[in-house]
């Protein structure tokens, strides 16, 4: 899997609704993530194996309690630390004592919304999920200053899978247009309670991955999928910054 991350790192699209001037990432102390097993890290309140804090069925914390989870060190989809631990350099143990703070709300297998695609388990937090959980119950707890904070989403990754032979999806580009949609309205959640800087990350060649090795119709599917479900996250982005432009 660790070569799937890099290949989307370089990917990246940052698309940022403050000045490109004020992105400064010497200066980001703050780091908040939303996404799916590709990102979760283990909290010692998180569900085993696939959340720092909560699930689905059990959204609420209180400040003492988040404030106190710990990052279990190399808890993660990958066997190491992963992706956006070592960015950060928030490794293990509580955030609070990290020179970047991860706060990090993925929840492994996570699709982008449960009334578009049904979720693994009944225990999944989905994406709008993870930040409506931000939202009410840490974003007035956990720090989040403009000029030190930056926000990073990647999910789509179980999105464009599970969908890949759905038959009763006749037009994938509208398809996904609604998934974006319900996203953007996740991201301005996260905006309007203060999360104002953001790294979008696409969907990585998941054709090229083992998984799609050996059925090259299927790769084909999820190859044209993914660009679609990308061409979307982009016009969004695009769009979410000029709507909501630094002040
Ligand atoms: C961010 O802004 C605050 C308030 O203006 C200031 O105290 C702080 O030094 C700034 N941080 C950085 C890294 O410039
Ligand atoms: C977590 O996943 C590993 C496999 O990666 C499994 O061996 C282990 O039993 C799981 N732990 C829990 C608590 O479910
Ligand atoms: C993570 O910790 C769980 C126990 O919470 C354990 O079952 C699992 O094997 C660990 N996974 C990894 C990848 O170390
Ligand atoms: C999410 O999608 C990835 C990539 O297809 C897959 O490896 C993973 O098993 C899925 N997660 C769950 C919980 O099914
Ligand atoms: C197929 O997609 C539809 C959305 O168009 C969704 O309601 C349904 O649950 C999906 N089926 C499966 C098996 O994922
Ligand atoms: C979730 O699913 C498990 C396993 O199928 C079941 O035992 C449990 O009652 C379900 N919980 C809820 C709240 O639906
Ligand atoms: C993105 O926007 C362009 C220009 O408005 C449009 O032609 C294209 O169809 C859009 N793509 C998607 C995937 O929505």
């Amino acid at each position: 899997m660790l070569h799937v991350h890099i290949t989307t790192l370089v990917q990246l699209l940052i698309a940022s609704s403050a000045t490109a001037s004020s992105f400064d990432w010497s200066s980001t102390k703050y780091v908040y993530a939303f996404g799916d097993s590709y990102t979760f890290v283990q909290g010692t309140l998180g569900f085993p194996n696939f959340s720092f804090i909560g699930d689905v069925l059990d959204l609420a914390f209180t400040p003492a309690q988040i404030l106190s989870d710990e990052i279990i060190p190399r808890n993660t989809s990958s066997e190491g630390s992963n992706w956006i631990e070592f960015l950060t350099g928030c490794l293990g143990g509580s955030p609070t004592k990290c020179e970047k703070q991860l706060w990090n709300f993925a929840f492994a297998g996570s699709d982008i919304d449960p009334t578009l695609l049904p979720r693994h388990h009944n225990y999944t937090t989905s994406l709008v999920e993870q930040v409506a959980q931000w939202a009410e119950f840490a974003s007035d707890v956990l720090p989040h200053p403009d000029n030190e904070t930056l926000t990073f989403w990647w999910i789509g990754i179980n999105d464009t899978g599970d969908s890949l032979n759905n038959a009763s999806i006749t037009d994938f580009a509208a398809f996904w247009e609604t998934e974006i949609t319900s996203y953007f309205n996740a991201v301005q959640l996260a905006f309007d309670h203060g999360l104002t800087n953001h790294v979008f990350i696409n969907v990585p060649p998941e054709d090229r991955s083992p998984g799609s090795v050996g059925n090259p119709t299927s790769a084909a599917n999820l190859k044209n999928h993914i660009a679609l479900f990308n061409a979307a996250l982009s016009n969004h982005s695009a769009s979410f910054a000029t709507q909501n432009p630094s002040e």
